[in-house]
């Protein structure tokens, strides 16, 4: 316990003493990462009700050198929102405020720590949705979406945060305020600085609120979980299903891993059976496009459907889905590499990952799922120690030297940052080293994120 820090009183002294946390009891929960494959002590936390709370203990973090890691519902993947040692957590879960929904402009505005769940459900009572959706929605925050860059299972139709963003407020790490927060839909005065902060995975500046675009509520919405021979019949598919109106999702799993899911959750077997690969397709619209749905899934290449349009049944046919990621971590620490590829390279990619991984880490277990419409796989391995990185190297370079991405959507953190010179030029790099060193001089925000420190 840090009883006679200076820091601490001065934190204590904006916040209250209920809202700074130094024992470590009370820390252990911001310290460890949702994998646990990622830790660290923190110097403190703290927790700001308001903006202006966060502008003032930044400005006293500044002052007494001490580096920020700003952390939301801490479901980040990448271990970017626990501290490497000694930093002060920031933790965001209480500016939790919901404006008015604005039907007109089909915007709201939300506070940080607003979670996914709730915005979910505060919108749903105007008759509007959220373009985004995944399946950590009960904890993930809209900040920590925003500095993600969060995608998820609609970016198919809706793209992924950065779409939904029409203005953020902020905090720099000198405490100035940044807000743009009109929801203007046109407004080209200079640098788009929401835009920046999408996917800027706290480095860059403290999210306090954001100006969200919102999407209809369609009355017909259907779900399809179906088994095919393998992934170049399920990208076959995919090329038809593009015809179907309204389509939302169009995600991909494997049969071993819908088996994991079906052990560890007690979810009863996939009712297309152990299809060596199954999809959950998700179409919504002002027509039923159950028929159109029909007419595709009744087509070349499909071994099996199951289907749902009332909410229990959808439900229970995304449960095989997104349960993935629980039933992965119930088998050990993951190794999570959320790679993109161009999708005429997926399944190349895929048939090469899996020996690629046996050869480096024999024995480990191999999971593969991901968002199928996005050219998006997530490669977990368990087996291999926390620290020992040759799995990660190896996916990573096969996914860029099949034209791919190291990061879809989970962000670098520290997880990837050794590797981000595969897919980023030294020019570019640079570039977004001169934006950090402009908005954060003095490397305060979230330093060990996208590089090592020192670097
Ligand atoms: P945190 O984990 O707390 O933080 C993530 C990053 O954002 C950190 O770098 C942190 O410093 C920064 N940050 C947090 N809040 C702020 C703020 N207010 N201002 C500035 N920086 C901030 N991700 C997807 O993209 N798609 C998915 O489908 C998906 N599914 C998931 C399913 C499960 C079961 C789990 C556990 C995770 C999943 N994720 C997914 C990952 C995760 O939920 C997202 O990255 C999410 O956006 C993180 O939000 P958070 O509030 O938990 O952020
Ligand atoms: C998913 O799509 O399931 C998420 O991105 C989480 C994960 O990769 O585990
Ligand atoms: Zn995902």
């Amino acid at each position: 316990v840090i009883d006679s820090d200076p820091l601490v009183d001065a934190l204590t002294a904006v916040v209250g003493p209920t809202h700074v946390l130094t024992e470590p009891g009370m820390m252990a929960g911001f310290e460890v990462d949702w994998t646990r494959r990622w830790r660290g002590r923190a110097r403190a936390v703290v927790r700001p009700g308001a903006t202006a709370e966060v502008a003032s203990c930044l400005r006293c973090c500044a002052d007494a050198g001490a580096a920020v890691v700003p952390q939301g519902g801490n479901t980040g993947l990448v271990g970017g929102s626990v501290p490497r040692g000694g930093e002060v957590v920031m933790s965001l879960t209480r500016l939790d405020g919901l404006g008015d929904v604005d039907r007109a402009a089909a915007q709201v505005s939300a506070g940080a720590g607003v979670t996914l769940a709730q915005l979910q459900a505060h919108v749903a009572a105007a008759g509007l949705g959220f373009g985004v959706d995944l399946a950590a929605r009960d904890s993930a925050t809209v900040g920590g979406m925003v500095a993600t860059n969060a995608g998820g299972l609609h970016v198919l139709r809706h793209g992924a945060m950065r779409a939904q963003v029409l203005g953020v407020e902020a905090v720099l790490a000198d405490g100035s305020v940044v807000r743009r927060m009109d929801g203007l839909v046109k407004d080209n005065s200079g640098y788009d600085l929401a835009g920046l902060l999408c996917g800027s995975e706290g480095t860059l500046a403290v999210v306090t609120e954001v100006r969200l675009r919102l999407v209809p509520v369609w009355p017909h919405r259907v779900t399809a979980l179906v088994g095919t021979g393998g992934l170049d019949a399920a990208l076959d598919l995919l090329v038809r299903l593009r015809s179907v109106p309204g389509l939302e999702a169009v995600e991909v799993m494997f049969a071993d891993g819908v088996e994991l899911v079906r052990a560890e959750t007690g979810l009863g077997p996939s009712p297309v059976g152990p299809a060596p690969c199954q999809l959950v397709i998700e179409c919504a619209g002002l027509e039923d496009p159950t028929d159109a749905l029909g007419t595709v899934l009744s087509g070349p290449g499909v071994t099996g459907t199951a289907v749902a349009s009332d909410p229990g049944g959808r439900t229970r046919l995304w449960a095989w889905r997104e349960r993935h990621t629980e039933a992965v971590n119930s088998l050990g620490v993951p190794h999570k590499l959320d790679v993109a590829l161009p999708l005429g390279r997926l399944a190349a990619f895929e048939a090469a990952v899996r020996p690629a991984v046996a050869a480096v880490a024999p024995g480990a277990a191999i999971v593969i799922w991901g968002h199928l419409g996005d050219g998006n796989l997530h490669v977990n391995v368990v087996g291999p120690p926390a620290d020992d990185e040759a799995v990660d190297d190896a996916v990573l370079r096969l996914a860029a030297a099949h034209g791919g991405s190291i990061s879809a959507e989970h962000g670098i953190g520290v997880a990837k940052r050794r590797w981000l010179g595969l897919t980023r030029a030294p020019a570019d790099v640079s570039a977004m080293r001169a934006i950090k060193d402009a908005l954060d001089p003095g490397r305060m925000l979230n330093p060990g994120v996208l590089w090592a420190v020192g670097q």
